[in-house]
């Protein structure tokens, strides 16, 4: 087989990629080593800052989200027993949207059989070669046989634990930071305490208030890493719920449909590429959930890839390609920074003292009463503008 691009992976990334590529008349063949019904079940993020929410309209992917998501106006922290809403449409001018990460992904792959571009399910086997040549190649197993895909370039779309990074780990620098503690997640068949989000810092540790649908609630608690989930029933995590949010709204309880355990971390390689095998979205990156930038920097890098290949095609200049990694990283290291902050603002460490709570609780303070710090934060949540 031959192709311009190969994507590894049919995450947002994968698949955000080769729309933007079609829609320049760029062929891809996308790989993806789950199933369709597996990645279309898989819940993970749910806000979509507002540049992306734009973008999926612009591309003629909007329609379902604008049905169906819910715009936010702001967030809420709960912290000392009281509830504190920051409006970012006040603060910053901008909101974001929830939707759920996998109705992004449905509606990509709708997109993508739509237009009549392959995705290959549940490939097995995959490794890359050449890929300082200017044919880099494919191989895999799909369907019982053994295939082989000649591209001018790689993507490497496939997530944290793809095969694409450890491919040209020798020619990257590896930034790692792990926390001493993870998210416990759920589903719930019922509506969530507050119409926005509410992020709650308490002494027992933080909570996240989210949801998809006005009546599933999606809430998180931070747990160990290596927490047992069996240790966990449905009513010591309601119980547990419940405590941190500390009364600051009414949290009504349903049947619990998904229960999961989320690791943390911040991870960055430099550069996202070698020769002919571009790295984007969790495959170069990983920040911990608390700011809700993963999904949004998957799409941001994807979004520059396909500008540098675009162009590659239009005019033989490979100017944007050779600045991929630069102008990526420079969002991906404010992502960084602020997903770090938000988390160590609102988890307890494991060694917390009394000082380190109440630094935390004055931060707080700060962040919702002074008006350049709630900007600051409403600035970031959003999503940066991209000339900075
Ligand atoms: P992925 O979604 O991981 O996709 C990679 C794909 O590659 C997968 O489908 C995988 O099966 C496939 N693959 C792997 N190996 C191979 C291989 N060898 N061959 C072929 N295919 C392969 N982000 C936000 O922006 N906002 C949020 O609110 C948010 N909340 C989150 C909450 C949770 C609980 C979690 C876990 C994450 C959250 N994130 C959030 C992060 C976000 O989900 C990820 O950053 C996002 O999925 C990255 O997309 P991606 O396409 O780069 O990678
Ligand atoms: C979610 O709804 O899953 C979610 C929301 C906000 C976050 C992380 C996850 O920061």
């Amino acid at each position: 087989m031959r192709t311009q691009i190969g994507i590894v992976g049919a995450g947002p990334a994968g698949l955000m990629l080769s729309h933007l590529l079609q829609r320049e008349g760029i062929d891809s063949i996308v790989l993806e080593a789950r199933s369709r019904d597996y990645i279309e079940g898989r819940i993970r993020a749910g806000v979509v800052e507002q540049w992306v929410a734009d973008l999926l309209v612009e591309i003629g992917l909007g329609e379902r989200m604008q049905r169906a998501a819910l715009v936010h106006r702001g967030i809420n922290l709960s912290f000392s027993q009281t509830l504190h809403h920051l409006d970012f449409q006040k603060l910053v001018g901008k909101s974001v949207t929830v939707y759920g990460q996998q109705e992004v992904v449905k509606d990509l792959i709708a997109a993508r059989f739509a237009a009549g571009a392959p995705i290959l399910f549940e490939v097995g086997d995959v490794s890359i070669r050449d890929v300082s040549s200017e044919q880099p190649t494919i191989l895999a197993r799909h369907g019982g046989q053994d295939i082989e895909i000649i591209c001018d370039f790689v993507a490497g779309c496939d997530g944290f634990h793809g095969i694409c990074r450890p491919t040209i780990a020798a020619a990257l620098n590896n930034f790692d930071r792990e926390y001493s503690f993870a998210w416990l997640g759920i589903l719930s068949q019922s509506s969530p305490p507050s119409s926005e989000l509410i992020y709650a810092h308490h002494d027992r540790g933080f909570a996240l208030f989210s949801m998809r649908e006005p009546d599933r609630a999606r809430l998180y608690l931070q747990c160990r890493p290596d927490e047992d989930l069996d240790r966990w029933p449905d009513e010591r995590v309601w119980d547990e719920l419940h405590r941190r949010l500390d009364g600051t709204a009414t949290l009504v309880e349903g049947p619990v449909l998904q229960k999961g355990i989320t690791p943390m971390r911040s991870f960055v390689v430099e550069p996202m590429q070698f020769g002919r095998l571009f790295l984007a979205g969790d495959s170069a990156h990983i920040v911990p959930p608390t700011g809700a930038k993963g999904m949004n920097l998957a799409i941001a890098d994807v979004r520059v890839l396909a500008r540098g290949l675009a162009e590659f095609y239009r005019t033989g200049c490979g100017n944007l390609l050779t600045r991929y990694s630069q102008v990526c990283l420079r969002r991906v290291w404010q992502a960084q920074r602020f997903s770090w902050w938000m988390t160590t603002l609102l988890h307890r460490p494991d060694d917390a003292s009394a000082f380190d709570l109440r630094r935390q609780e004055a931060e707080l303070e700060y962040v919702t009463s002074s008006q350049a710090a709630s900007r600051s934060l409403a600035e970031n949540y959003v999503g940066l503008p991209f000339d900075m």
